[in-house]
């Protein structure tokens, strides 16, 4: 099964230049939470911008160049031929959501409360995939937050 994790802006932005455009401290535990021990699968700017592989986790890297050797490499067919049998987590970034959106079943996303000035990096829209949201959190800044932000749990 095929399940996504993102954090974005209020207008769907999830970086600028290479990195996340915020500090949210109470994010990156909930996204702990969420791909722990699962197998995580990225794009290779956001593995590039992770500098060191997620612990505990199987981090898998999606680029097009063969010598790629920091990490383990999949193609999007191996990807897909993965999630047929374990739970695979998509965690960004942009190019890579937009490569699996048709096909996840599961989405959380967290709404940070700002709008990030010269984003370079969206959210892929699912207006139209039919998915309901299954529950909603808020959550006050705690002090290692830049900003409120909203958990939302989504399935198709
Ligand atoms: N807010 C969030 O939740 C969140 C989460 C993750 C990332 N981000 C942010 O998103 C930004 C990075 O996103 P991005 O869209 O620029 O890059 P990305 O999706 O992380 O990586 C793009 C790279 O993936 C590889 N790739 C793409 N399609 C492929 C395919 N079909 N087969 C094989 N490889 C493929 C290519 O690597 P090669 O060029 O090596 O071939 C491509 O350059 C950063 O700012 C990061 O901080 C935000």
């Amino acid at each position: 099964m095929l399940t996504m994790i993102f954090a974005c802006d209020k207008a769907g932005a999830i970086g600028k230049e290479g990195s996340l455009p915020w500090k949210q401290s109470s994010d990156l535990q909930f996204f702990k939470q969420i791909t722990l021990n699962k197998n995580v699968v990225m794009g290779r700017k956001t593995w590039d911008s992770l500098g060191r592989p997620l612990p505990n986790r199987r981090n898998i890297v999606m680029t097009r160049n063969e010598a790629f050797a920091e990490a383990e490499r999949m193609t999007y067919e191996q990807v897909m031929a993965l999630a047929e049998n374990e739970e695979v987590v998509i965690i960004g970034g942009g190019e890579i959501y937009a490569l699996f959106l048709d096909h996840t079943k599961e989405l959380h996303r967290t709404v940070v409360h700002t709008l990030v000035e010269d984003a370079d990096t969206y959210a892929p829209n699912f207006d139209h995939l039919g998915f309901h949201l299954l529950t909603e959190r808020h959550v006050p800044a705690g002090p290692r937050d830049e900003h409120p932000m909203t958990f939302q749990h989504w399935i198709v």
